[in-house]
């Protein structure tokens, strides 16, 4: 959207919960003061515009690509998000997304809880969001795809296994 990114980090504040809901097409139906306070845009700026407004270029394709699947199939994401700001700031976050359904089962809205990430996760995944945007680069989704599998094999999983990576390392 033209913002160009700086080297300036903002604090999530370890008592910060950051909560943003979406349509089904990812569309910014609520979200919480600090969301609109970290994302540095008021909340006429944000409501019904993509999350994508905060995509952060240093985001690899293929984790967005495993969180859509996984909530296309009804289940929930654990992962770290880098994200930008209005002013080209970032900051990352470890979230929770999940689906919440209506009473009667149909399909209500898309949940981010976010809080900070720990600092033994940051240490890995951005260097492994590094790689996997150079994989990116060189062969597409197909070559990053293969830098995750890797990556979560070298730690005895799989996709099928992902969140619980994630969950040790911001545990950890
Ligand atoms: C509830 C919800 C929260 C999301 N939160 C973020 C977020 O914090 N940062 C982000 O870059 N994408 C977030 N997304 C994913 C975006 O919708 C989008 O898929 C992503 O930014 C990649 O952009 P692209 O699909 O245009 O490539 C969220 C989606 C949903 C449904």
């Amino acid at each position: 959207m033209g913002i160009t990114p700086t080297d300036v980090e903002q604090e999530v504040r370890s008592v910060d919960i950051i909560v943003s809901k979406g349509n089904e097409a990812g569309d910014i139906t609520y979200a919480n003061p600090i969301f609109f306070k970290l994302a540095g845009y008021t909340q006429s700026e944000l409501l019904e515009k993509p999350h994508s407004i905060i995509r952060h270029p240093d985001m690899p394709k293929i984790i967005f690509k495993y969180f859509w699947d996984s909530l296309q199939e009804g289940k929930d994401v654990y992962t770290f998000v880098k994200n930008l700001s209005k002013d080209g700031s970032f900051y990352w976050i470890h979230a929770h997304v999940r689906v919440a359904k209506n009473p009667d089962g149909s399909f209500r809205n898309y949940v981010s809880t976010r809080k900070t990430m720990s600092s033994t996760a940051r240490a890995v995944i951005e260097p492994l969001y590094a790689k996997l945007i150079v994989a990116e680069e060189s062969g597409g989704m197909d070559e990053s795809l293969k830098v995750l599998e890797d990556f979560l094999a070298s730690n005895g999983a799989s996709l099928s296994t992902f969140n619980d990576v994630m969950t040790k390392l911001q545990n950890s």
